[in-house]
């Protein structure tokens, strides 16, 4: 199945018809979840991949042989992608899975379980960048035009995937009502990948040894992820992700916006994110904190 050109329009949203389908939107909905299932949610560009990689370690104790042999989207599949439906019975408890979906479609199933839900979430302007860059490669978005309209897209919540502000208060509002969610961010990740390998081995009850997680961290990092194949993406078919055009794993930094925001850009995207996250406890970091300040 190919449909690079389909979009398929589900409950309001926009998803990519190389991925999904009807069928395949509607069973994500409900799936039945077991208990001991860990769900990775997030907006796309988010971070998703760094945590699918950060979990299967943990699973390994730090051990990377299993996620330098099977890909990512094998590991933690989509619960959404058409191709899960098969892949999902074949994967033995814990299942890892992961899915982009808005806490509205997803929140109502996960209520009735115990599944051990990982949230991750990246400042809205990080997100934004990386997300322009992925539609010039992934020839299952649309073309994104120029920055200025991609960003107009995305504040408006008319982008792939829907709106990042619903997405994000959406799963966020129901932190700290229920034990089983866990919310770690981008920026987390990058400036204390220890701490935060730590934090999500401690959520899933597997206590890793020091020198495990320090396995985990060397095989968790940008430069080891972007050379191994099972994250880099680069095993998809040229057709699909034009690998010419850019990396998926393309600068893995937190402040990378200050390179292609311009002062009004900022101005903007800064009254609109007031508007829409009013009320909403998150708080953003927006730049890679000075050395000096991390110790
Ligand atoms: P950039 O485009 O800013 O480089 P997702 O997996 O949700 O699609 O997110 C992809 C983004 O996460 C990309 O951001 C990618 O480079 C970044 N990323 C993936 N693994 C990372 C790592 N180990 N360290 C830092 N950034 C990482």
């Amino acid at each position: 199945m190919s449909r690079l050109e389909v979009t398929e329009m589900f409950q309001g949203i926009k998803y990519p018809g190389h991925l999904h389908t009807q069928e395949s939107l509607q069973r994500a909905l409900t799936l039945p979840f077991q208990d001991t299932d860990i769900l990775i949610v997030s907006y796309p560009k988010s971070g998703t991949t760094w945590m699918q990689q950060i979990v299967t370690l943990i699973s390994n104790k730090g051990e990377p042989h299993v996620s330098q042999t099977v890909p990512n989207w094998a590991l933690a599949p989509w619960l959404e992608h058409h191709y899960a439906d098969q892949l999902i019975q074949t994967l033995k408890p814990p299942r890892v899975l992961t899915t982009h979906l808005p806490h509205h479609m997803l929140g109502h199933a996960l209520r009735t379980s115990k599944a051990k839900v990982i949230y991750v979430s990246r400042n809205p302007k990080d997100t934004a960048v990386s997300f322009y860059h992925f539609h010039k490669l992934a020839n299952f978005l649309p073309d994104a035009g120029s920055l200025q309209e991609f960003l107009d897209q995305f504040l408006e919540g008319t982008v792939h995937f829907g709106s990042w502000f619903d997405h994000v208060k959406g799963w966020t509002s129901e932190l700290g009502k229920t034990p089983n969610l866990l919310h770690v961010t981008y920026e987390e990740m990058s400036m204390d990948l220890h701490g935060a390998i730590k934090k999500v081995s401690t959520f899933l009850q597997r206590p890793l040894a020091e020198d495990e997680v320090l396995s985990c961290v060397r095989h968790c990092s940008f430069s080891s992820m972007k050379e191994n194949k099972m994250s880099n993406y680069t095993l998809v078919p040229g057709e699909i992700m034009d690998h010419s055009k850019g990396a998926f794993m393309r600068r893995g930094k937190v402040g990378d916006w200050k390179n292609f925001f311009t002062q009004d850009h900022n101005q903007h995207f800064d009254e609109v994110l007031q508007e829409k996250m009013h009320g909403c406890s998150v708080e953003f970091v927006w730049e890679e904190a000075d050395p000096k300040e991390r110790l």
